[in-house]
């Protein structure tokens, strides 16, 4: 079967949990607005935190729902960003959120999310998933800032600063999400740190395979990068999502959970199709 097929319930479980936390704010100006918008992702981010949740052997309680509409939101939101400094008018096949709704909106939506995700925080017990999240949060916008700077100067940049910034700006999410699901689960402390190393390694796999497409083309920060043979970025790739395999199999016992995080690291950018 194929993995966009086997991992349909757990982005059906992503949209429920998402509907759900939008519509408890309903009336609010940006509700509507985020609902269109999150219609056209993957939810890799919160298909990798319920798929650490089982995979470590979680149960309902407590819920990893809230936590998975979370990351998402984060996403959403950096996106939205992301659109706005590029000054792309098209996402995902359609107009980009400050295309389709305004500046204004795009600019505040990002204080509506994170008073969702400090929500989210703290309707769970263990103060680790308030910290997961703020992290993530900090690093993302870290990360953000110092690509735009490195873009507005032109400065070249090495590989290694390249693999930083990619860390930071979508490897920070990847591992919050997994870690986060190790942690609903209430695995052991080693699975929670492992999960999180995974995440990280299959974030950098996917950002280096989504830059693949157009590495080196202008606007693109991997323009920057100093010497740009697209071989070893391909390389570089596999090599983390081989890592993360290798990883992931010392954290948990084999199930069906694992074995679809083992897929999503090596297929992650390709499960459309
Ligand atoms: C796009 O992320 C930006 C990157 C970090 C590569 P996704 O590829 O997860 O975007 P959607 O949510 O599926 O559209
Ligand atoms: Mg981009």
């Amino acid at each position: 079967m194929l993995l966009r097929e086997r991992l349909r319930p757990y982005v059906e479980r992503a949209d429920r949990a998402l509907s759900r936390l939008l519509s408890e704010h309903a009336s609010s100006p940006f509700a509507h607005p985020l609902m269109e918008f999150v219609s056209g992702g993957k939810r890799v981010r919160p298909v990798l935190l319920y798929l650490s949740h089982e995979a470590c052997g979680g149960g309902a309680e407590p819920d990893p729902d809230p936590a998975a509409a979370a990351v998402e939101l984060i996403h959403t939101a950096s996106l939205i960003h992301d659109d706005l400094i590029d000054g792309d008018r098209v996402r995902r096949g359609r107009l980009a959120f400050h295309v389709r709704f305004g500046t204004d909106l795009a600019v505040l939506i990002s204080d509506f999310v994170l008073s969702l995700v400090l929500d989210v925080a703290a309707g769970y017990a263990d103060p680790r998933i308030a910290r997961a999240l703020a992290r993530t949060t900090r690093v993302m916008s870290e990360g953000e800032a110092e690509e735009a700077r490195i873009r507005a100067r032109g400065e070249q940049i090495s590989f290694k600063t390249y693999l930083r910034i990619l860390e930071r700006k979508t490897a920070s999410l990847f591992s919050a999400s997994a870690e986060l699901g190790a942690i609903i689960a209430r695995a052991e402390d080693r699975v929670v740190s492992g999960m999180a190393e995974f995440g990280r390694l299959v974030g950098m796999a996917y950002q280096l395979r989504d830059d693949l497409l157009d590495f080196g083309k202008p606007g693109e920060i991997s323009a920057l990068v100093e010497a740009k043979p697209v071989g070893p970025i391909g390389a570089a790739s596999e090599d983390f999502a081989s890592r993360a395999v290798g990883l992931l199999e010392s954290l948990v016992l084999p199930s069906e959970a694992r074995d679809l995080l083992r897929e999503l690291a090596l297929y992650a950018t390709r499960w459309e199709g």
